[in-house]
């Protein structure tokens, strides 16, 4: 990667006292730190930086309430796509209820349960003869208010937590919700997570035989910053003057690292226009922000992991047996991970 684009990266880091050996990949999410149009993610992995993350989504989603959520759901239905969060949490819900006998007790954990849609599409599908107990976890206390409320209406009952799973995971024996769940739900959730941090703990405490569903955004090209600038240029062209010259300006990126990029990924630059183009998520979500507006979700770095090192992070933390669907148009949005604690 050019020089002057670490030197870039070094000081960003420098500047913001987490620390100077950092990786590329990890610069880049630490940027949008100061750079706030852009989103906020930072590298799992990186013990330094774990704190910083955890309290960059505080920042982040401790105000992003339904809204938001919604915006993205436009976003995706502007693109062509229809509900994608639905068409998830449908596939999801479909995936768990297939796994349970109709009588069987039904403990359920929602790991970023937003305002409920995962819990209440598995509802739609598990019925009610069987005794339901739901915990719901996600930093917004609205939507977590929303979640609680449809779910009692539903019948299920209900304990809430208002607070990152990170946080709700960190007790020396873990949750004691852990020793008795059979369903961990995490739709369109677990990117915002330390992934690692949150795949160890349910590794360790929850109960043998129980599922986790994770349902996530599984982009296969928004990867690195050559991906990151064809997305700008796009986005400059059709949505807001001006980001493409900010991105520029914090990551100089060469046209051979932009090719490099395109080569790495076995897809050609048309193929991330067409996703990034006039009917592409990307430019429909912004759209629909300006019209309304909210803040964009813009961070493309943030979780958009293709399938493949989706799989690998689960394996790493000990879930072998995985099935794997993937639920909504052209690869863009959700693919469904099923789980088992072994
Ligand atoms: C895209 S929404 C999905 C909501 C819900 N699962 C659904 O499908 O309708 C992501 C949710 O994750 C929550 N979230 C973000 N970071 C989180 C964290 N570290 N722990 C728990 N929830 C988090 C947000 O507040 C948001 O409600």
């Amino acid at each position: 990667m050019a020089h002057r684009t670490l030197n870039t990266i070094e000081a960003v880091a420098e500047a913001s006292r987490i620390g100077t050996c950092l990786r590329l990949d990890t610069l880049v999410k630490i940027a949008p730190k100061f750079w706030p149009a852009w989103g906020i993610c930072l590298d799992p992995s990186d013990p330094a930086v774990r704190k910083a993350s955890v309290d960059g989504y505080k920042v982040e989603w401790l105000d992003a309430g339904p809204e938001a959520n919604a915006t993205v759901a436009e976003g995706a239905k502007r693109a062509g796509m229809g509900d994608a969060n639905k068409l998830m949490n449908e596939a999801m819900a479909k995936m768990v209820a297939g796994c349970f006998t109709p009588k069987q007790p039904l403990v359920v954990i929602d790991l970023g349960c937003g305002p409920g849609g995962s819990s209440l599409a598995l509802h739609t599908r598990v019925g009610s003869g069987r005794r339901r107990l739901s915990i719901l976890v996600d930093p917004s206390s609205k939507a977590l208010e929303k979640a609680a409320s449809e779910m009692r209406s539903a019948g299920w009952s209900v304990s809430t937590h208002k607070m990152l799973t990170e946080d709700w995971l960190t007790r020396d024996e873990g949750p004691v919700e852990l020793k008795h769940t059979n369903v961990v739900l995490m739709g369109a959730s677990l990117h915002h997570m330390d992934v690692d941090f949150v795949l160890g703990a349910l590794r360790k405490h929850l109960r043998s035989g129980a599922l986790i569903a994770v349902a996530d955004w599984c982009h296969p090209m928004l990867r690195s910053p050559g991906h990151f600038r064809v997305l700008a240029e796009t986005l400059d062209r059709m949505v807001e003057p001006g980001i493409l010259a900010r991105f520029d300006e914090n990551f100089p990126t060469t046209e051979e690292e932009r090719a490099a990029v395109m080569q790495e990924t076995r897809l050609d630059k048309a193929a991330l226009l067409s996703m990034a183009g006039p009917g592409g998520f990307w430019v429909c979500h912004a759209l629909e922000c300006r019209e309304k507006g909210i803040k964009p979700m813009f961070s493309p770095y943030e979780g958009h992991r293709p399938v493949g090192v989706w799989l690998d992070e689960f394996r790493q933390n000990g879930f072998g047996d995985i099935y794997t669907e993937s639920v909504t148009p052209n690869n863009s949005l959700h693919t469904v991970f099923l789980l088992e604690q072994p």
